[in-house]
Parts: C-alpha cells; structure tokens; sequence
C-alpha cells in the first residue's frame, strides 16, 4: 500500500470532504451575495459514496483525519448517516467538521453520537451589525448558542475561524480574543485568501498576519508558545494579562498568504462533486465520480488519488507564484465549493 505522496517528498494524511456546495451564510469572502448555480444532487457524492471514499481514504492511502466542510455540511441532511458511516467502519480515525454553527444547537447530540470528535466554527465577529455584514444574514446568536450547546455536549477544543476584512471587522481582534477567552474556545485567525466569488481581494487591502499580533498586542501580551509548529499552519502564541503577566489562553495566527506553509502541507481535498483538488489553488482536478460509478475497484480509485496527489503543486496552485502576486490566477471554484 502506498499513501498519498508527492514529487516533492509531501504524504498527504489529512483529508477534507467537501459535502455540499450551499451555505445559509453569504460571507462575502466566499460566496456572492445571490448564492451560485448549486451542484444538482445527483452530481453529487450520496452517503454510501461518501462512506467509500473514506474507506478508501483510509485503508489504502494513509489518512488519519477527515474533516467535512461544505458550503456547510450541516445542510446536509444526511451528515449523521455519514459520520456514523465513517466512524463505525474506522473508529480510530478523528472526524471533524467545519461549520458556521447555525442548526448546531439542534443538530450537536445527534452528530457527537454519530462519532464527532471535534469542530471549527466559523466566527467573524461577536457584534450583530458586522456579523450581518460580513455574512449578509442577521444570525449570529444562533451561532453563539450552537457554540455554547457544542461545549455542553463534551467537544473539546472548540476552536473559531475568524477572517478579518478591511473597512468591515479588521479593528476587532482583540475584542473577538478577549470573547473567546471568556468562553474558553480557540480562536485563530486566518489570512484572508483570493477565493472570494466577487475577485475583490487584493494583497494589499488583506488584514495581514503581522498587523492582527500588533493589534491583538497593544491588549495583551503574546508570546510565542512552545510546541513546534509541524504541519498545522497556525502559529500558536500565549496570551497573557499585560500586568499580572497571568496566561489566559491561545491564539492561532494562519498566515496562509504572507507565510505560506505549502511545504508542510499534508491535505488532500474531495470535493462534493467527487473531485481531488490536491491544493486549495489547484487548476486541475482529478474526477473519482466517473470511477465511483462504472464499478471500478477500490484500488482503481486509490490509484487515480494517489495520481492526483503526486501532481500537487509545490506551492499555491501553481508554481511558487505568490497568492496575488503578478502572475497569480485566481481558481475558478469559490472557497465554498472547494471546502475549507
Ligand atoms: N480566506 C480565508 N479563509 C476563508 N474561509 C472561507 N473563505 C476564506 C477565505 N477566502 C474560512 C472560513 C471557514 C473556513 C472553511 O475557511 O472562515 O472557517
Ligand atoms: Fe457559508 Fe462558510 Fe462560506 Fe460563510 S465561509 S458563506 S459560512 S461556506
């Protein structure tokens, strides 16, 4: 058995399964305000399919985690058959999800059961007018109170994505920590990168890395904290009461544009409609939906990953172009139909 490896000396052992394309949020880093031509269902991965792939992913190419995303994977109304599909065949493997955590409230129990181990939630900001700016819906205390039942239901770390926007919420980043380590849930901070529907980022108009520490930093103390970095792309820093020098939690900075971590990488992504993109800026794509139903074997479909992965680029889609540097070309899917 080979995993998923690549020309340049990367194994890929963390998969993300995009489940759906449609969202209930609009942010407006991912997906236009009318929403966008939506995957007709029967282009889409059914359950039982979903469950293979794992399978697959699993026990011929070396993964070790699965993380489902969308769009949001909770409107899907199967995701429970999924999980518990996944789990009960390989119940050593990790399962996540990311979600904006609206329906989480009604939705947690039954997922935890089902072999959910932990959640990232998608959270901009805690102020209700710049939530509804930013997501284009006024729902962020549904958010809040899918949050508070995930940490009732036992998960453990919560941890929040949060994007800064220019002009938007980019002067909140103190203020989103100081909630967050309240509440005892992991925030970190991702770069803003090109996969808006609209192609409005600019590098220059991005809320950077370097500008959310200095920010963070006239409120508390940072300092960078002790585990090394490995794979995972947040940088993880302490963050202490500037008098009383008390450390009061984390924060995770991703700087996924001004410090890319594609050496490091080790995702492989499908997406909803059965594609392998072996980098979130990828192209190309390899199609398993064409495999997955002419009843070509297992190992048939773990080749044409483990083709797919081999041919990861090296850097950002393409070769060592900076992300909005000149040269860049944006990739045609949004951020909401590769999956985060
Ligand atoms: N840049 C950075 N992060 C993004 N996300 C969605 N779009 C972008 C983008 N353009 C984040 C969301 C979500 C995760 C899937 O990715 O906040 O938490
Ligand atoms: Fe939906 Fe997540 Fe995209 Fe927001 S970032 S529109 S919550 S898929």
């Amino acid at each position: 058995m080979s995993g998923l490896i690549d020309q340049f000396g990367r194994t890929a052992t963390d998969l993300r399964m995009s489940l759906i394309d449609k969202c209930n949020l609009r942010c407006r880093y991912c997906m236009p305000a009318e929403g966008l031509d939506w995957l007709k269902k029967d282009d889409m991965l059914t359950a039982d399919e979903v469950i293979r792939l794992a399978d697959i992913a699993i026990s011929r190419l070396g993964i070790e985690s699965i993380r489902f995303t969308g769009g949001e994977p909770m409107v899907r109304a199967d995701l429970v058959d999924i999980l518990a599909g996944v789990h009960a065949a390989h119940p050593q493997v990790e399962l996540s999800m990311t979600t904006n955590g609206i329906n989480l409230e009604r939705k947690i129990d039954a997922l935890v059961e089902a072999g959910l181990a932990r959640i990232n939630v998608s959270l901009d900001t805690v102020c209700p007018e710049t939530f509804a700016k930013i997501t284009r819906r006024d729902r962020l205390t549904k958010v809040l109170s899918g949050l508070h039942a995930a940490k009732a239901a036992g998960l453990e770390p919560i941890k929040i994505n949060a994007v800064l926007l220019r002009g938007i919420n980019d002067q909140q980043a103190a203020e989103l920590l100081t909630w967050s380590l309240e509440h005892d849930y992991q925030l970190r901070f991702i770069e803003q990168m090109p996969l808006d529907a609209d192609h409005n980022w600019t590098r220059d108009n991005m809320v950077t890395a370097a500008e959310i520490r200095d920010q963070i930093a006239q409120v508390y103390t940072l300092t960078e904290h002790e585990t090394p970095r490995g794979s995972a792309p947040a940088e993880l820093f302490d963050v202490q009461d500037k008098e009383t020098q008390e450390t009061l939690g984390q924060v995770g900075i991703i700087a996924s544009v001004t410090e890319p971590f594609c050496a490091a990488c080790s995702r492989t992504r499908i997406t909803a409609d059965a594609k392998v993109r072996s980098c979130l800026f990828s192209h190309t794509e390899t199609d398993l939906m064409g495999l997955l139903r002419d009843g070509s074997s297992d190992e048939d479909i773990a080749n044409a990953w483990r083709e797919a992965m081999w041919h990861k680029p090296k850097a950002h889609g393409q070769t060592q172009v900076g992300l909005g540097m000149p040269g860049f070309v944006q990739p045609e899917r949004t951020m909401s139909a590769i999956g985060g």
